[in-house]
């Protein structure tokens, strides 16, 4: 999870795990998979079927492209919609203690600037000397080989670069393609000035050294990398016609500031009360230094967040009397009034856990718990859910406790109260002794005192929070699940993407590609097959069978081809039924079998004969 921390000091809420990775804590690549080539293989197969098949396909791509952005075709789309509905379902419309938000993507700036995302959402970067390329710094893995400097370059033409050149030779690389390859890269930047690369002459060729193992070079180009340097991350618009720096504003980087500057209004129109929370989808965006891995890592993407608000601990001890504590096994089936943050925040990891074991992700996921070091100073855990791609085990979302940082923040910025009135905290309050408030201030200024990172609450702020407090009133603190849909979307073509051999109608052996995509998910549920196209009543019981379920799943009509054929391009895109029509279908096998189908299940292969008047019932509840 990306938190906010600065770049000297890791500062407030979006400061990247590259930030985090350069100050020597976690970051988002846990493991790689043991066979790198195997990997590549995999990566390729499944970006080639999603583009051949109309899941995913590269922006623009009839221009050369649009780095880190891309479009989801017609399977594309129902895959993502059906992942939305399973979210937005679970995380909102199944509860009773959550409400959903759909927020703009501009906002007020001052938002940005409050949540700390202005001053330090930032990779850190490091720029090569050479050609001026960007690479994240975290991104350079280490290299070996011979290291030649150069004084300068100049050309025919007058052209001159007065500037030392310092490269690396990629591995096994022969001096005349190194040499070769810098001249090219050199007229690349400098433009027509500098004429042909083959006439451009490197001056003053030095031998410097061999590294081992050097992060000092770019990975594509082998120039000399510049100092780390901080690269905010937020894309950059104006409102209005003027364009002016006064207008500038951004494409949001992520959901959650908007549920955080509606919380009041959510509030004070839902008649909640804490706990509960705030759901939201949508689109977020981020100039990735180096966006990679296909859909993993894109400059623009989508957020399905959760902003939980929760009691702070103080207020549910006054109405419990105590705060119930985690061990291992508790019980976090159903939320209790004395839970504080500890275990609201395990309850959120265990429901978003098994929100991913009902897309079929459940045996693939792996848990990266930030140790107190790698805590921004605001947090309390912060928990990120890895699943397993071909490329490495990466984070798909991440679980955050963030106590009252965001609300407060924009509390203070914008100078709007973000406090809640809570009843019964009152009343249980107005029956506490002063020993017994006196004893929960002391508790808490111990635990200012004891704090490691940021600055302690000084005691006259403790104290005043704790007249409010008595009062019934306090910020929320909240609990952030935050997912990203298109990781998910890839996580789930990768889990499913499978190849068997098989031997055809003459005999040849092929490689058929199976999407063993959750029925769930499957962007097409069913398809529904004459046996024969030229037989017109197959194809009218077909088409019957097709207008009935349609209604209630996406299916896919197909008459063309063998039946083993369209069964197999069916399997190829993830569908897990097909419904044949046939003979037996029309009668002509004996009335009992009349009105009847073959019911065909993608994984099992198994077959079964199923009354149409049946089928809707036996597939709403697979597929839904
Ligand atoms: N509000 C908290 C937040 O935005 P984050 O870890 O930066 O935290 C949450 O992002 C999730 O959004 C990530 O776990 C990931 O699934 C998704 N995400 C973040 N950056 C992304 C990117 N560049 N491309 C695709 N998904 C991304």
């Amino acid at each position: 999870m990306r938190c906010t921390v600065g770049v000297l000091v890791l500062l407030s809420r979006p400061f990247s795990l590259v930030a985090i990775q350069s100050f020597g804590q976690p970051h988002t690549t846990h493991t790689m998979s043991s066979d790198p080539k195997a990997s590549i293989a995999q990566m390729e197969k499944i970006v080639s079927l999603c583009k051949r098949r109309g899941f995913i396909f590269q922006s623009s791509e009839i221009y050369g492209g649009c780095g880190g952005v891309w479009d989801y075709g017609p399977l594309g789309a129902e895959l993502k919609r059906n992942l939305r509905t399973a979210w937005w379902n679970t995380m909102t419309r199944e509860r009773e203690d959550v409400l959903g938000l759909d927020a703009s993507i501009l906002m007020n700036p001052a938002i940005w600037k409050a949540s700390g995302h202005v001053d330090t959402f930032a990779d850190l970067m490091r720029e090569c000397s050479l050609t001026n390329k960007r690479v994240r710094a975290d991104h350079v893995d280490p290299q070996s080989g011979t290291v030649l400097k150069y004084s300068g370059a100049q050309s025919p033409t007058g052209w001159r670069w007065d500037r030392t050149i310092t490269a690396l030779t990629k591995s096994g690389e022969h001096i005349e393609s190194f040499r070769k390859r810098i001249r090219a890269l050199i007229a690349q930047n400098a433009g027509e000035a500098a004429g042909k690369p083959e006439e451009i002459e490197l001056v003053g060729e030095e031998k410097i050294d061999a590294v081992n193992g050097s992060v000092d070079f770019h990975p594509e180009t082998g120039g000399l990398l510049g100092e780390a340097r901080p690269f905010n991350l937020m894309l950059k618009t104006y409102l209005g016609p003027t364009a002016t720096e006064d207008d500038v504003t951004y494409l949001r980087p992520e959901t959650a500031q908007a549920i955080f500057a509606q919380f009041k209004n959510v509030f004070d129109s839902s008649r909640v009360k804490v706990p509960f929370g705030i759901g939201q989808i949508g689109k977020a965006f981020r100039n990735e230094v180096t966006p990679k891995n296909f859909t993993f890592r894109s400059r623009e993407f989508e957020q399905m967040e959760l902003e939980f608000f929760i009691k702070p601990d103080e207020a549910v001890e006054i109405i419990s009397g105590e705060v119930a504590k985690w061990h291992e096994g508790a019980d976090l089936s159903e939320p209790q009034p004395n839970w504080g943050w500890e275990l609201w925040h395990r309850y959120w990891v265990d429901q978003r856990t098994k929100f991913y074991q009902g897309i079929g992700l459940g045996d693939v996921l792996e848990y990266y718990w930030q140790t107190p070091a790698d805590l921004a100073h605001y947090a309390r855990a912060c928990v990120d859910i890895l699943c397993e791609f071909p490329f490495g085990t990466e984070e798909l979302e991440g679980i955050a406790a963030r106590g009252d940082f965001d609300l407060s923040a924009h509390q203070t910025a914008s100078t709007k109260s973000q406090e809640i009135f809570d009843e019964e905290l009152k009343t249980a309050a107005a029956k506490l002794t002063d020993e017994q408030k006196e004893a929960l201030i002391q508790k808490r200024l111990a635990a200012e005192a004891a704090k490691t990172k940021g600055e302690p609450m000084p005691e006259a702020a403790v104290r005043a929070w704790f007249e409010r407090l008595f009062k019934g009133s306090y910020v929320p603190h909240v609990i952030e699940p935050s997912a990203g849909l298109d990781r998910m979307a890839l996580a789930v073509i990768a889990k499913a993407f499978s190849e068997t051999e098989k031997v055809d109608e003459k005999g040849k052996k092929e490689v058929i590609t199976v999407l063993r995509l959750h029925p769930r998910v499957a962007p097409i549920k069913v398809g529904v097959f004459p046996l024969l196209k030229n037989k017109p009543e197959l194809v009218a019981k077909a088409r019957e069978v097709y207008a009935l379920l349609k209604k209630h799943m996406n299916c896919f009509y197909d008459e063309t081809a063998s039946i083993g054929r369209r069964y197999a391009r069916q399997d190829e895109v993830g569908t897990p039924f097909g419904v044949t029509i046939d003979f037996e279908t029309c009668g002509e096998k004996g009335p009992e079998l009349q009105d009847t189908v073959t019911l065909r299940h993608r994984d099992s292969g198994e077959q079964e004969r199923v009354k149409i008047s049946e089928l809707l019932g036996k597939l709403l509840p697979l597929v839904s």
